[in-house]
């Protein structure tokens, strides 16, 4: 190995001062709950690199200080916004579907006869799959005189301007759609697929931090929040899942990610096994 090379294998000079790295990472906690550490250097730099350059600084460094001098929000959304992971995919983890089908659309149906409309929180909705999963499988469930009003809610502008679109990638639909609802609920565009507009009226979109005090968006039979809770610490899941359960009706649920739990953070969910999924019942 000549010189050249051995220094090439030490690591990488990293490209932000400290004090910038945890003025970065004070910041997108404070705004979005996200927890950022020393071990996210490649990522933050990775993703704030082309924030930088479409806001005319040269590097992260002088990134920090534009955002030091001007106390505007774009900025600041922005660096948030390229610091989440967007990461979702059609009827993702399958078994919360499978549970919602078979036992617990059916069970929330039969308590709210009176009202004939079940409200569905999609919380961290990222660009629509999971509200258009849930929204077809309704639709299969066939049930005369109902409504399913779904609210999905995430802190980009970005995600939500494709959810609210409704048009998806053909990557995007060979990822857990199955071939007959893409034929029945899409229609081609060119290179893209549109949701029918049966699917896409039954969701509506609204920019929302879950941090922030979720009594505004009014109360839900069911809360969908999965693979958003892993990003936050201890306090952050405890209080949000503590405002999820003020949302709830009594008897409604909540889904978590595969990874996620209420356990040591809120015992006052009631833990379910139902099919082969987990949910969390509000008593
Ligand atoms: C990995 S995606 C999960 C999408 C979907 N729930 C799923 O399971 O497929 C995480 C989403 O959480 C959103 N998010 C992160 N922090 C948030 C916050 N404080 N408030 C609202 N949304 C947030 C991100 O913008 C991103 O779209």
């Amino acid at each position: 190995m000549n010189l050249m090379n051995a220094n090439s294998a030490v690591a990488a000079e990293p490209k932000i001062e400290p004090q910038n790295y945890r003025y970065l990472c004070e910041m997108v906690y404070r705004e979005s709950g996200i927890v950022l550490d020393e071990s996210k250097h490649y990522l933050v730099e990775a993703r704030l690199t082309p924030v930088a350059r479409d806001a005319g600084a040269g590097d992260l460094n002088a990134l920090c200080n534009l955002m030091r001098a001007i106390s505007g929000r774009p900025l600041r959304d922005k660096v948030v916004e390229a610091m989440t992971t967007n990461e979702t995919l059609f009827f993702r983890d399958i078994k919360p579907f499978d549970a919602l089908r078979q036992v617990i659309l059916p069970e929330l149906t039969a308590k709210r006869r009176p009202v004939q409309t079940l409200r569905v929180l999609s919380a961290a909705c990222s660009t629509g799959q999971e509200a258009y999963s849930l929204a077809m499988l309704w639709k299969e469930m066939k049930i005369p005189g109902w409504d399913l009003d779904i609210l999905g809610i995430d802190l980009s502008d970005e995600v939500l301007d494709k959810a609210r679109g409704g048009r998806y990638q053909q990557l995007e639909v060979n990822r857990g759609l199955p071939a007959m609802y893409l034929v029945k609920y899409f229609q081609r565009d060119e290179a893209v697929w549109q949701i029918k507009s049966e699917i896409r009226s039954m969701a509506r979109w609204r920019k929302f931090n879950l941090l922030d005090d979720l009594t505004p968006l009014g109360t839900f039979d069911l809360i969908l929040c999965r693979n958003v809770l892993i990003y936050f610490d201890q306090p952050t899941k405890s209080r949000i899942l503590g405002a999820f359960r003020g949302r709830l009706i009594s008897g409604g649920y909540l889904f978590l990610g595969a990874s996620e739990t209420t356990l040591n953070l809120d015992d006052k969910f009631l833990r379910r096994q139902v099919a082969s999924a987990i949910a969390y019942q509000k008593p």
